[in-house]
Parts: C-alpha cells; structure tokens; sequence
C-alpha cells in the first residue's frame, strides 16, 4: 500500500510530534477558516526545517501522494483545505517560524515560511523599520501563505502587495530539490521570473520554505479619519483629493458601505460608529508621516475641510489618539468576523477600475434584486485599490446555508459577469484555491489558462502539489 509505505517513510523521518494521524488532532487542519470546506488527511505534517520539507516531497514524490500545503489556514478559497479521499497529506509550515537575518543596510528581513505576520511586522519595528503588509488575519497567517496567495490588505495603496514585498524565496519544487533563490536584490533581471512565478501559485507550483522582504523606514506618526461620504462618485472623489494632496502620505483608504456596519454594530455592539448614524459610506483614511505629527495633521485637516467645502464629505472625525485609531481599524476589520457570526455568505474579491466602480455596482445591485428582491448586500474593500468585497447574504429570516446551496452558482454568475462586462477581475487578493476554480477559464481566457496548465506541467508533472486548486487535475 503506498500510503501505509509513505506513513512509514514519514515516520523514519520526522519526530511522533511532527505526525498527526489520529482525527481530533488533524481536526484543525482539515477545513478552512469560514467553515466551507471540508476534507480528510492521511497525516498532517510538521517539518521543521526546509531539508525535512525537501524529504517529505520525495517520500510523496515516490509514493504518488499529493500534499496540501498550508500557513495558517485563513485562506478564503478553500486553497488550503485537502480533498475528501483521505489520502492527500497536509503539510503545515507552522514550526518553521524563524527570522534567519534581519539586514537593517540592506533594509531586508530573511524570514521562514510559518512565521505569523505579525511578528516579521514586530520584529522590523524593533529595529524601527516597518513591514507594511497588514490585514486583519495577520495575527494568525504565515507569510508563506501571504506570498502563495499574494495578499492584499489595508497598504497596498502605498507599498503593494505581497508580490512587490518580497525579493527572494527558497523553494522546495515537486521532486524535492531546494531552489535558494534568497536574494535581496532590488535589481536582477537574469531570465524569467520565477519568484513571481512561485508568489501567487497558492501552493501548486512548489512549496515556500523562506523569504526574503523588503522592509521600509517606520513612519514618524499616523493619522486616521473616519469619514461620511454620500455616495461612491463622491468617494472616489474623495480618493483623488487625498492622492493629490497628501501623494505618498496616503497609506489606507477603506471603504464600508451602511449595511456592512450596520451588521458589525449587530454582531459586536460595541463597535459603533463614531459618526452617529451610519452614513450611506464610511471610509478609513489613514496618513503616515515621516516628518512630524503637526505636518500631518495640518494636511488632514486641510484636506478634509476642503472634502467637506465642496460636498464630497458629509462629517469626518480624526482619532485624537492611537487608541482611538485602533477602534476605527477594529470597526474595519470586524466587518469580516460579523459576516462569518451572521452566517455563510457568498463572498466576492473582485477588483473594479474606479471609472467603472459605480456603474457596476448600479447594474449588478439592480441584476441580483432583480432575481434575489430581500437578498442583503454587504459590501465594504480596499477602495484604494479598487478593491471591492461585493457579498451576498441571504435574507434575513432565511437559512443561510439552504440559501446558499440552491443558488449560489447563479449569484456567481451574475456578479462575475458584470466583472467581465467592466473590465474586471475576479480575484483581488484572496485567490482561487478551489472556490474559484470553474470560473478561472472563462474569466482568464482560453490562451492564459492553457500557459497556466503547462506551467503546471512543466513544475509538477505528478500533480502532486495541491491538485485541484487554482487548475482542474487533468484527468487522464
Ligand atoms: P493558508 O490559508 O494556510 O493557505 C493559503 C494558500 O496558500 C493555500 O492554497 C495553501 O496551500 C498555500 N500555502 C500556504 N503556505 C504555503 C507555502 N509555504 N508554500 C506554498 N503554498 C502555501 N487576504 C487578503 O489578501 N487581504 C485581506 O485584507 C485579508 N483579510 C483577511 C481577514 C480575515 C479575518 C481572514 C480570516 C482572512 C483574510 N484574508 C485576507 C485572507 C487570508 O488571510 C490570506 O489569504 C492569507 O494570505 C493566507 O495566509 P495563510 O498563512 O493563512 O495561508
Ligand atoms: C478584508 O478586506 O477584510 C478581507 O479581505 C477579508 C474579507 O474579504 O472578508
Ligand atoms: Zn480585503
């Protein structure tokens, strides 16, 4: 039997603490974060270092068994949850949370792939420095999981995300080689790319083992607004001032429609929103300064002024302390966790240019009424981006996961089409992993998602890298 051989193999290798085979011990591991997605594992896999990692994918090499790599499992695609036949492995990089190297000349950490998120942004400002990737799952994801799924969050619109964050990597590829790609390189045009191949590839091209990242000078202080806009022309407006006036200072702008704060404020009561009554859109404005606080204030304040002279802001309050800014954050980041409190929703991560932002959201509010009358949508994003987490609630009153099972294809459908028919994507930041998977080649085209299946191909021809995500397994 090759899985029994294949366990054995695992077992010669690795410690009975790197081993989990009994359920209630893989429980954790085998579904993701929302609750969505199910599977079975043969074992769940603790390496310790990339040399254990490299053995694990030779043992799976040998014995055709396919692995399922995962951080800290808040992927929103299902990318890192193994499939139902009980005979994938799931290999979790959570014990390989060091920071090999901090460069402060080179203004570069050296990072493996379990550490959390939050403690490379921790260990950069220990040495003053800030690493700028930030989201609201940062206390629990990994930074392998941030590059393989190329994350997004709440800084993109000054620092980028993961992929522009990220120098070098080391790789384990399908038949256990090691690529020490480790380079801190700002220049280095040798040839394809192939860190940017590995960043974004939600583990089915190779397995990231370390990075090494960029990390930036830590801003002085930050200011953060809220602020009542009366509509999205008005907000993109909003948007433009800022970019104009206050140019690279602008670090967040986030924005939350009335209905997404309205359940916050009903799942969490005491988050409540500092500009009284909900607004028909609160937006988050954050400024980060490297001079001094009176600067940025000063700028805040002129800009908002202005904003409000000329109708485009409705009301704004700035946090008087950091305290307060964290409240504005939590509000914003708490939209996500009353989601997953109210009940399975159906959940969109698409990106629109902003010329085309209100139009679309006019068409497609109008489309799924139309079909779903009492339907709640809860949308809020990263509108600095152009970023939009367009979600479909059930309505009130209605089993959520009876809502969803019968219609959630045809919800789909609806709001990816008018993705396409606006010049779209489909997913901003959260990836594909098997959510996604069935409108990929539709939405990508013909010609993109063939390069796509040689690459895989040509990387994993056993198809042993978390088959069935991001591409269909070819079916021989
Ligand atoms: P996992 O969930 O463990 O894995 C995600 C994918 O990466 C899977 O396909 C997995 O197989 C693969 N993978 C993991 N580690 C490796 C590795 N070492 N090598 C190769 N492949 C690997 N996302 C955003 O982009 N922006 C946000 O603002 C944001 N906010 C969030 C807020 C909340 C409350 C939650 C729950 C999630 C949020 N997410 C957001 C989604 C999620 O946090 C990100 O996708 C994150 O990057 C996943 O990291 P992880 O370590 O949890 O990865
Ligand atoms: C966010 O922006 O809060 C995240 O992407 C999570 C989500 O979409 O719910
Ligand atoms: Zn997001």
């Amino acid at each position: 039997m090759n899985s029994s051989a294949a366990l054995n193999a695992f077992k010669a290798l690795l410690t009975p603490a790197q081993i989990l085979s009994v359920p209630e011990d893989m429980a954790p591991f085998l579904c993701d974060w929302r609750k969505r997605y199910f599977g079975k594992a043969l074992a769940v896999l603790l390496p310790s270092n990339t040399a254990e990692v490299a053995q694990i994918v030779r043992i799976c090499a040998e014995f055709h068994i396919s692995l399922v790599p995962q951080g800290g499992n808040t992927g929103l695609c299902g990318g890192a949850t193994p499939d139902q036949s009980g005979s994938q492995v799931v290999l979790s990089l959570k014990r390989m949370n060091h920071i090999r190297a901090l460069d402060l000349d080179n203004q570069t950490i050296t990072v493996e792939a379990g550490c959390i998120l939050q403690s490379i942004q921790d260990a950069a400002a220990e040495q003053g420095l800030l690493f700028p990737l930030s989201l609201g799952a940062e206390g629990s994801c990994c930074i392998g999981g941030n590059l393989a799924t190329n994350a997004g969050g709440t800084n993109v619109l000054r620092y980028g995300n993961a992929r522009d964050l990220c120098l070098g990597l080391e790789v384990v590829t399908a038949n256990g080689e090691i690529w020490h790609g480790l380079r801190g390189l700002r220049k280095d045009n040798t040839g394809y790319d192939l860190r940017d191949l590995f960043i974004g590839s939600e583990g089915t091209l190779g397995i990231i083992s370390a990075a090494v990242l960029k990390l930036y000078p830590m801003p002085v202080c930050q200011w953060t607004s809220l602020v009542a806009t009366p509509s999205i022309p008005a907000t993109i407006q909003l948007l433009n001032l800022f970019k104009q006036k206050a140019t690279s200072l602008l670090t967040g702008f986030e924005m939350m429609t009335a209905e997404s704060l309205a359940l916050t404020e009903k799942q969490f009561p005491q988050m409540r929103n500092p500009l009284g009554e909900n607004p028909p859109f609160t937006v988050l404005i954050e400024l980060s300064d490297h001079e001094s606080e009176a600067h940025a204030r000063n700028l805040v304040e002129a800009i908002l002024a202005e904003a409000l002279e000329l109708g485009i802001a409705t009301n704004a309050v700035i946090a008087n302390s950091i305290a307060q800014a964290n409240t504005f954050w939590q509000m914003r980041e708490h939209i996500t966790l009353a989601q997953a409190q109210e009940g399975a929703n159906l959940k969109h991560d698409i990106t629109i240019p902003l010329s085309a932002f209100e139009n679309f959201i006019t068409a497609t509010d109008q489309v799924l009424r139309e079909k779903y009358p009492q339907v709640r949508i809860i949308n809020f994003g990263h509108l600095g981006d152009g970023n939009l987490h367009y979600n479909v609630a059930a309505p009130t009153g209605v089993d959520s996961t009876i809502f969803n099972a019968a219609n959630e294809a045809l919800v789909h459908d609806i709001i990816y089409s008018m993705v396409e028919k606006f010049g779209g994507s489909i997913s901003a930041e959260h990836g594909i992993g098997q959510l996604k998977m069935r409108d990929l080649r539709a939405h990508k085209g013909a010609i993109a998602h063939d390069l796509m299946q040689m690459i895989k191909t040509a990387l994993d021809p056993h198809n042993i890298l978390n088959p069935n995500k991001v591409l269909p397994a070819k079916v021989n």
